[in-house]
């Protein structure tokens, strides 16, 4: 099989939210694409959507008609095979791309009976957010052919992707699959199999820590949103992130990076919103979540004291710190690969060890040296890393 370039074809598995949109990206960059899902008019109506998506984007004079046309004419649906499990249509695949429900054991089917109807040098990819690409791949024969490609929703808007080779990827199809993923005009980070990865594992203390400090009473969502807004320059608060993400998909998140870590405590989810989970308050799909989203319903004032905001922001950032110097630490990212995540895959104003250099690292380790002796808890303890480096004077970024 040639080598992946423009004219491999893609095939997709699962054509919801996720492989919708990874299929648009990959049609844009020029790859016949197929699309299969255990329901046939969910293929369907993805390539309608994805039409449809495109023809306002003529409309806009964004791209061209004829561009937008011979998009969609590159997406063609797998119709009759998919009920059947029957993959022999995906025998012309260069990659193959799965996007279908998250479960581990779904998934390591799919990749046992992908394997046996694909070429043997297509490269299989997961685009699971929470599960391990290592464990996945035990599904299949070849493990080495197997990695993970961690696009963020929605895929055709937001730079970031993640790389993550599992424990057997071998390293060509490592570089094979970041190169391909640049030509589509991402942005990749190469991320280690922990839970998480880089993006979902540094960025738990801005949920966690924001509802510790709620949970405490030194402020409440509507302070902290505004604090972190305001005085942090992140585009929107921990509570009405939470609400927008929705709890049960922010609560699954938190609880399955604190079980992949055999429990460390940074990562411990929090009661307070185990029960808004419980109560069924998602937040804004459901009209109520930490805020109330009802007809009518008006939003809680701020309290805009900014002591109390220097106080939340500092503390939260500190935490956020922590956790990309561990990543760091711990080789799941690149310095550069850690900020890169953390800006073009949530949004964050600044890197955060970036924004390391600019505080000093020895302040932002004062500050959870201070947390660590206030609480005794483990959830404070700081980075190894922070702490050399204050102690040598070095900086992240030199
Ligand atoms: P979704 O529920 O919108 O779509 C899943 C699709 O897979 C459905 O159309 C379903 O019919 C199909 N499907 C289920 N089992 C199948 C099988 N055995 N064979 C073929 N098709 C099957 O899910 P979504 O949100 O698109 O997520 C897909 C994957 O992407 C999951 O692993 C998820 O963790 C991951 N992900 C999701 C993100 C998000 O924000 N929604 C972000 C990044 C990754």
């Amino acid at each position: 099989m040639p080598p992946l370039d423009k004219n491999s074809v893609v095939g997709i598995i699962g054509a919801g939210a996720m492989g919708t949109g990874i299929a648009q990206v990959a049609a844009t960059a020029g790859h016949r694409v197929i699309l299969f899902d255990s329901n046939a008019d969910t293929a369907n109506r993805a390539i309608e959507s994805i039409s449809g998506g495109l023809n306002r984007q003529v409309a806009k004079n964004k791209i061209s008609a004829d561009d937008a046309r011979a998009i969609t004419d590159r997406l063609s649906v797998a119709n009759t095979a998919a009920a059947e499990g029957d993959y022999s249509v995906l025998a012309e695949c260069g990659i193959v791309i799965e996007a279908i429900v998250e479960d581990l054991e779904t998934k390591r089917h799919l990749f046992a009976d992908v394997e046996s109807a694909v070429h043997a040098d297509c490269i299989l990819a997961t685009n699971t957010s929470s599960l391990s690409v290592t464990a996945i791949a035990r599904g299949g024969r070849n493990a080495q052919r197997v990695i993970g490609i961690h696009f963020f929703n929605p895929a055709p808007v937001l730079p970031l992707v993640e790389i993550v080779p599992g424990v057997a990827t071998s390293d060509t199809v490592t570089r094979d699959v970041r190169a391909l993923v640049d030509s589509w005009g991402k942005m990749t980070v190469l991320a280690s199999d922990t839970p998480g990865f880089i993006v979902n594992r540094v960025a738990r203390p801005f949920y966690g820590e924001a509802i510790r400090i709620y949970e405490e009473r030194i402020a409440d969502p509507a302070t902290i949103d505004w604090a972190m807004r305001e005085l942090g320059g992140f585009r929107m608060g921990p509570f009405e992130l939470m609400d927008f993400i929705g709890h049960d998909v922010n609560f699954a998140t938190t609880s399955s990076v604190y079980e992949g870590t055999f429990f460390d405590p940074r990562y411990k989810p929090s009661v307070t919103q185990q029960r808004l989970v419980q109560a069924g308050l998602l937040g804004r799909k459901t009209g109520r979540g930490f805020y109330d989203y009802s007809e009518g319903a008006t939003k809680p004032e701020p309290l805009k004291d900014n002591s109390l905001g220097q106080q939340i922001l500092t503390r939260i950032r500190a935490m956020l710190i922590n956790e990309a110097a561990d990543a760091v630490a711990f080789g799941i990212g690149s310095v550069d690969d850690v900020d890169l995540a953390m800006t073009k895959g949530v949004n964050y104003p600044r890197g955060l060890l970036a924004w390391a250099d600019e505080i000093g690292i020895k302040e932002v380790l004062g500050t959870l040296e201070q947390l660590q002796s206030d609480y005794a808890e483990d959830r404070y303890r700081p980075s190894l890393l922070l702490k050399r480096m204050a102690r040598e004077g070095k900086k992240f970024h030199q």
